[in-house]
């Protein structure tokens, strides 16, 4: 249950979102009021999440087990910092609970992404960028990974096309950035916007994982084109592939 502080925060922060609504463009109403009625953005306010998105991650978690204590793991495009919370947990990189291994999480953001205890974060770096993936290298344990989350998105343009392309690029240079760092048997899930390119990141995918699905967690709205492949298994090109 919410408590009576947080109650009036929400109600209060309600009653003045009203207020703003009318100074707002059709469009802005819109997202305000949906704001307002989605029970996953109630209940990220409720368990402290930075936004609605940790409940795709612990969806897609509690089925498939991608996080596990000891882990590393890295969060592309992770800013406000939802998914790597919810990362943080379940590899135990704040040493939480001392009987289980420690993981390890890094997130990376073009933006600034506030401190989280457990989380190294490289706010201002392009995750498409090589001297991103050297830096990584370096923070990493041994330099691999597990893990690679993705759930990155460029700006939307409003031209839907241009905006999955972009998106379907982003996401083609993450295989670039497994062959640097992710460990032989590891998972990548990354967010991709569905349309004709979509096959070609799950060709490029399935070349080098052993399984490669596509999620739509409740989470994603249901009139968002935004679905998930998470890729499982990765076989490093030239190592017994
Ligand atoms: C939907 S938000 C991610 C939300 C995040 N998963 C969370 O739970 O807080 C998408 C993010 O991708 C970031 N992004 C887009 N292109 C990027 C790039 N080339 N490198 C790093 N981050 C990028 C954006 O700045 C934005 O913060």
């Amino acid at each position: 249950m919410w408590s009576v502080s947080f109650q009036r925060r929400f109600l209060h922060s309600s009653s003045s979102l009203m207020k703003k609504l009318k100074s707002k463009s059709p469009a802005e109403q819109r997202w305000l009021q949906r704001q307002l009625k989605d029970p996953y953005v109630k209940a990220s306010h409720r368990l402290n999440f930075r936004c609605r998105s940790a409940f795709k991650l612990l969806e897609i978690d509690d089925k498939f087990r991608l996080l596990r204590p000891g882990y590393s793991v890295v969060d592309c495009g992770a800013a406000p910092g939802a998914w790597s919370q919810v990362a943080v947990e379940r590899v135990n990189s704040a040493g939480e609970d001392p009987e289980s291994p420690q993981g390890t999480v890094i997130g990376i953001d073009l933006l600034n992404i506030p401190p989280l205890d457990g989380a190294h974060f490289l706010s201002c770096h392009d995750v498409t960028d090589p001297t991103t993936h050297a830096k990584l290298l370096d923070l990493l344990p041994g330099g691999q990974a597990h893990v690679i989350l993705s759930d990155m998105a460029p700006n939307a343009s409003g031209f839907r096309d241009m905006d999955q392309e972009k998106l379907i690029t982003m996401c083609l240079t993450l295989t670039d950035l497994a062959e640097r760092i992710l460990k032989p048997g590891g998972s990548l899930l990354c967010k991709y916007w569905d349309g004709i390119l979509a096959n070609k990141l799950q060709e490029r995918l399935s070349s080098v994982f052993g399984s490669v699905r596509i999620l739509k967690p409740n989470a994603s709205r249901k009139d968002s084109a935004e679905k998930y492949f998470l890729a499982r298994v990765y076989r490093k090109p030239g190592k017994g592939s």
